[in-house]
């Protein structure tokens, strides 16, 4: 495949969490067209069944591929890659990338061999998480929480409202009374929200915990994908929503910040 220049990169997420996502992607390829599309009717999708969000974001993305005409398409979203990646692949022409818990990384880092793990709650419990633990944290003890509210914390903080610290504590707290959470001493954040709340999260860990998410690894999948391929970001780069763009408009300065200056709903 040769794409046009201005041929996008769209960047799926239900809500803000894919900007995390997209920071490093900006890092490793800043001349990529990207459209940011955020299912913010679908939000959240930690607390929905596995039908609802296959069928949700198989659909979507259907969608979306036939108006924007892709590229490539990375979901930028544990919740939904953990659970539709095979099916979108399989009625998707364009190529997909999705959003992994970032195991395999902990899993070297980690000294103590004790690894924490925050998602949503229905990432947590994907026979996707538990093929990445088998596989690469063999020998290590990988302990997992379902962190109901982080996302809310996180979608409000890019709204400019204050960040309630309790919920973040007591999402810590949700690995660290396990046994053996004490010895935690590498958290993958396996939900792209959870990054934008990286200070927070270091308040409630404390300095000694290192935080491991997959965005890095992403953007570079994308760019050995795309390697050799034209870009031009002839126009701004456009955030879409499925919601109601007064609920958008809110988001505009964060919006902004990550070079997203036009907001459409979709
Ligand atoms: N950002 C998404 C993830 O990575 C999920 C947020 C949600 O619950 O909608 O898992």
């Amino acid at each position: 495949m040769n794409p046009k220049a201005p041929s996008p990169i769209l960047l799926f997420d239900s809500g803000v969490g894919g900007l995390s996502v997209l920071a490093e992607l900006r890092a490793v390829l800043p001349q990529a067209p990207v459209i940011y599309a955020s299912d913010q009717a679908g939000l959240p999708y930690g607390t929905k069944s596995e039908a609802q969000i296959a069928a949700r974001v198989a659909g979507l993305l259907g969608r979306m591929s036939e108006r924007y005409r892709p590229r490539l398409v990375c979901i930028a979203c544990n919740t939904a890659s953990t659970i539709a990646l095979g099916m979108v692949r399989e009625v998707l022409e364009v190529p997909i990338v999705g959003t992994v818990p970032a195991i395999k990384p902990a899993a070297a880092l980690t000294r103590s061999g004790v690894i924490g793990l925050l998602g949503t709650e229905a990432t947590v419990r994907q026979a996707y998480v538990d093929n990445l633990e088998r596989e690469f944290a063999a020998g290590k003890t990988l302990l997992r929480h379902g962190a109901a509210g982080l996302v809310e914390v996180a979608e409000a903080k890019m709204r400019g409202s204050p960040v309630d610290q309790a919920v973040i504590d007591s999402a810590v707290e949700g690995l660290r009374v396990q046994p053996g959470g004490d010895a935690i001493d590498t958290v993958v954040l396996a939900c792209t929200h959870y990054p934008l709340l990286r200070t927070e999260l270091s308040a409630a860990f404390g300095p000694e915990v290192t935080q491991v998410d997959g965005a890095n690894g992403i953007a570079r999948r994308i760019a050995d994908l795309t390697k050799g391929q034209a870009f031009s970001r002839a126009v701004p780069d456009l955030a879409v929503t499925t919601g109601s763009l007064e609920n958008f408009t809110p988001l505009r300065s964060a919006l902004s910040h990550y070079g997203l200056n036009r907001l459409e709903k979709f």
